[in-house]
């Protein structure tokens, strides 16, 4: 198993001036502290509801906040009851209990390259293959502002990824841990919605939805859910019980009261304050980057995806910012074949709007810098 290189960055991170583009975490100033704070009370102050929260409950998840979810899988065209969700402690936990059931050693697994770093530590565990002509076990994909390029799957590559999957007899997990985040344009349908079209119903679907709470109303609550076949979910109900019985029922409770509260405001506020970000990292690029340099355009989420010049690595240039108190994530570790050396992931959901030009302005000058060695020492 391989460590978070996102961590080992942040720790090296140095300065009171310090920018960092490294974490792919919400900008605690959007959290909803209040309500948080306000539906503890609630449910603690009342002897009924605080009895239940601090008892054990099923593992399934907590009634009420099921039944949100399966609302809200409603309205993004997936229609489904309470026996097709099951709440995990963020959509991480479901990554590892499906790699759990599903994959065994030397089994493939299809994912997209570059991939989410994470759900690759979730499924090394298990010793899959990335490459060659193993069976394959699943496929995993984040079609909507993938981390860590920022893209977005169209339609037809959602088709043809279900094509893929079904010619293999494989699950195919979805995992929509940014999708909530779109800043402009026509969501995409999900992957699990199309595969309701063909098959005609959640229950003879292969997709498995994974939602996350984490990236609009709060990571630290650890809250995310599968919502997919009935059949598939009794059998993540029972890894999960055999890993930790079930997600503390205080916060499902809660995240319950939050979510049908604030959700939609919580959606509204994060995607104004993040389009205007990724707006200023976008123009900043545009303004400091040398030629040569590509970078994509998300469409929603908090990441955008640097590729320098073939044959540039990241490695220097990565000391070299830390020196400089900017901190990014070197793009390598997110590719399942090793390639990558010349990529690196931005994110802009923390810093200002003028903290993301300065960081991309000191950026700039050090991939000038390294792109044109010669030019750069004989101009002193
Ligand atoms: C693509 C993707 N999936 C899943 C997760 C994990 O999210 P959660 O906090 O819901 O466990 C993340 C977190 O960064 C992510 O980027």
């Amino acid at each position: 198993m391989r460590g978070s290189d996102i961590r080992e960055v942040l720790t090296r991170l140095r300065g009171d001036d310090a920018i960092s583009f490294a974490g792919g975490m919400p900008d605690p100033a959007l959290l909803p502290v209040e309500a948080m704070r306000e539906a503890h009370a609630a449910i603690l102050g009342d002897p009924r509801l605080a009895a239940t929260a601090l008892q054990y409950s099923a593992t399934a998840g907590h009634e009420p906040l099921r039944h949100w979810i399966a609302g809200h899988m409603a309205r993004l065209g997936v229609p489904c009851d309470l026996d097709n969700v099951v709440i995990t402690a963020g959509a991480q936990q479901a990554l590892d209990l499906l790699a759990r059931l599903f994959i065994a050693p030397g089994r493939r697994v299809l994912v997209q390259v570059p991939t989410y770093l994470g759900a690759v530590q979730a499924f090394d565990a298990h010793e899959p293959v990335y490459e060659g002509p193993g069976q394959m076990a699943l496929a995993y994909a984040v079609p909507d502002f993938a981390n860590p390029t920022g893209e977005t799957m169209p339609e037809a590559a959602r088709g043809k990824l279900l094509d893929a999957a079904r010619a293999a007899d494989a699950p195919l997990i979805e995992d929509a841990a940014y999708q909530g985040l779109r800043f402009e344009g026509q969501p995409e349908p999900s992957c699990l919605s199309l595969d309701i079209r063909r098959e005609g119903s959640i229950d003879h679907s292969r997709v498995i939805y994974c939602g996350s709470f984490s990236k609009v109303l709060a990571p630290g609550l650890r809250l995310g859910w599968i919502c997919a076949a009935r059949e598939l979910v009794r059998k993540v109900v029972l890894a999960k019980q055999a890993a930790d019985l079930h997600v503390p029922t205080l916060s499902q409770m809660v995240m319950h009261r939050v979510a049908e509260r604030h959700h939609a405001t919580q959606i509204a506020r994060s995607v104004a304050t993040y389009v205007r970000r990724r707006d200023a990292m976008l123009r900043a690029l545009a303004r400091h980057m040398p030629e040569g340099v590509v970078w994509t355009r998300p469409q929603g989420g908090m990441f955008v995806w640097v590729t320098l010049p073939s044959g540039m690595d990241v490695t220097e240039l990565l000391a070299q910012a830390l020196e400089a108190g900017v901190a990014f994530v070197p793009g390598r570790g997110f590719f399942t074949d090793g390639s990558g050396g010349n990529t690196l992931r931005l994110s802009y959901a923390l810093p200002s709007e003028s903290r993301i030009e300065t960081g991309i302005a000191r950026l700039g000058a050090l991939v000038s810098r390294l792109a044109t060695p010669r030019a750069a020492l004989s101009a002193g």
